[in-house]
């Protein structure tokens, strides 16, 4: 097949074949699929180091698969994965290479970026990081009155927020447990104030993480902390209470933190996959140096997988394929993420940034208007509450929901039968959102009654399941697995930026509202200048003017 630009790819007979494929298979029911194969578990089932995805419960076909896969070659999914293996500059936007794998490469292995081995530098800054947050578990890092250190405060957002906090709730089981790590990111000053209320400033070490360091809410929020710190315990406290993890050594500086408190990361890791590089602080300082390694492994163990694996046996190429035929095909519009583990809760929150940020475009990589649909909504909650929150729709309403099911088959904690009883769970719903439940069914269970409640009771109690998931099953969440899970995601997210011919890499869109609120922002006050906007804008700037009480 020819290799056609990505961006003509909706013109490719792979697409044309998909569409065709996808209307005469549309009314086929996963319940009759099940019926005919009774090998479909194995037949579409892939495991890999601890981490299985059962992707049987989908609306596929072994030709679904093939055909999709034709996508793969008209996109030249190959060729983008060696370019960005091989560092070129595929983030076309912002003329940047994107090697975030590369933070997850052994020390031995290399890498040439622009005629320099990045795997060195990758190295020399986790070392750092190593003494570092050795010192400060050890107690050996103390803080301005020479007391030790007990609460870590991360100051950032978005990437460096939410990845983190994400692999730190997860690997709670591995803490340390004089350490307690808090994230703050919102500029509400509510987040910031209630976090440092329960703190002691003596015994509390800020890192500001902002890979721009340039980011306001960051800025503010490390202000505000700043001022509270030095308030208790003078200007000279900010060099043993303040460190930073950035690109902008400029700007660290600028801010006051001493650049020997730096830990520094590199333009080709976008903010939302910059968890694996000295954005990670947080993590090692709560699990240690060995489980943010094995982190690390198992994000490289996913890599290799990704980068050596045939497509149909590869993990992130089939979750992808799999993403584009209900949303580009089936335009089901969004794509939920449940996990069953209650330290995975934020990990919905960590995806959504990752693939809304990424493939939430209107526009190819070479700036062309893309005629269908792109990046889903991604959104999800925790497994068991989010049955009893939203599952009704997924169930009985009229939306085509594909959803992710991510349990582990062991849990950290002994709490009798709890961990089986989420798993039931968990199983159960993917079953019957699979299933359904039948009218011969229902009319079983209903029994006897008049034939006028029948009717009215009979369609209220039918499921039509036939609702596609993928179950991915951890052995258990630890710290390798943990950085198989995100990795892999990272990769689908990247296969599907390919397929739909996206640069996954920069956030414009992200930059209007913020130049905005800099218009808006002196404006809010008594003395700002009259608001030039549209009238409910302006009108939204008076009412906070008259209200305000500052
Ligand atoms: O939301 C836009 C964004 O640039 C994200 O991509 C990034 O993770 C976040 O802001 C924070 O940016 P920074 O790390 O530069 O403060």
């Amino acid at each position: 097949m020819p290799v056609i630009r990505t961006n003509d790819i909706n013109a490719s007979s792979a697409w044309a074949r998909l569409h065709q494929h996808q209307r005469a298979t549309r009314h086929m029911h996963m319940r009759q699929l099940f019926e005919a194969d009774p090998h479909r578990f194995e037949r579409f089932t892939i495991e890999l180091d601890g981490l299985l995805l059962d992707y049987s419960k989908n609306r596929i076909t072994e030709r679904t698969l093939e055909l999709l896969s034709d996508l793969t070659e008209a996109a030249d999914l190959a060729g983008w994965m060696t370019r960005m293996k091989q560092g070129e500059h595929i983030n076309v936007s912002e003329d940047r290479a994107v090697l975030h794998s590369a933070l997850r490469l052994p020390a031995d292995a290399s890498l040439p970026l622009d005629g320099r081995d990045v795997v060195p530098e990758v190295h020399a800054v986790l070392a750092r990081m190593r003494r570092f947050s050795d010192a400060v578990r050890a107690g050996a890092w103390l803080g301005a009155t020479g007391q030790t250190i007990t609460d870590v405060v991360n100051l950032g957002i978005g990437g460096s927020d939410l990845g983190p906090l994400v692999v730190a709730e997860a690997l709670a089981p591995y803490a340390c447990a004089h350490l307690n790590v808090h994230f703050v990111s919102n500029v509400d000053g509510q987040h910031i104030a209630q976090t440092l209320q329960k703190l002691d400033a003596r015994r509390t070490l800020f890192i500001v993480a902002s890979k721009s360091f340039t980011t306001p809410e960051t800025l503010l929020n490390a202000q505000a902390a700043r001022r509270w710190l030095t308030g208790q315990l003078g200007e000279a406290a900010v060099a043993r209470h303040f460190v930073a993890v950035s690109t902008n050594g400029d700007a660290v500086t600028a801010f006051g933190i001493d650049p020997a408190n730096m830990f520094e990361f590199w333009d080709w890791v976008g903010g939302r996959f910059s968890v694996w590089s000295a954005i990670g602080l947080p993590v090692m300082l709560s699990v240690g140096f060995e489980h943010f390694s094995a982190f690390l492994a198992g994000g490289h163990a996913m890599d290799r997988h990704f980068f050596e694996a045939p497509f149909e046996r590869n993990i992130p190429v089939v979750l992808a394929l799999l993403g584009v035929w209900y949303n580009t095909f089936y335009r089901a519009h969004t794509h939920a993420i449940m996990p069953y583990d209650h330290g995975l809760r934020r990990l919905p929150a960590h995806i959504q940034q990752l693939d809304m940020e990424s493939n939430g475009k209107r526009v190819g990589r070479y700036g062309e208007r893309l005629d269908f649909d792109t990046g889903p909504v991604i959104w999800g909650e925790e497994g068991v509450n989010s049955q009893h929150a939203f599952f009704q729709l997924l169930h009985q309403g009229t939306r085509l929901v594909p959803c992710d099911f991510i349990v582990p088959m062991n849990s950290h904690y002994d709490c009798g039968d709890q961990h089986q009883v989420l798993v039931a769970n968990c199983l159960a719903q993917t079953q019957a959102l699979m299933h359904g439940k039948t009218e011969g069914e229902v009319l079983s269970e209903i029994g006897d009654l008049p034939g006028d409640v029948v009717d009215m009771l009979l369609p209220q109690k039918l499921f039509p399941g036939n609702q596609p998931s993928n179950t991915i099953a951890l052995n258990k969440v630890t710290p390798y697995t943990l950085g198989m899970l995100m990795a892999m995601y990272e990769h689908k997210v990247f296969v599907q930026g390919v397929i739909w011919g996206i640069n996954s890499f920069d956030q414009w869109g992200v930059e209007y509202g913020k130049q905005l609120a800099r218009r808006i922002l002196p404006q809010l006050s008594p003395q700002g200048a009259a608001a030039d906007h549209d009238c409910s804008t302006n009108g939204l700037i008076a009412h906070f003017r008259s209200r305000h009480d500052r």
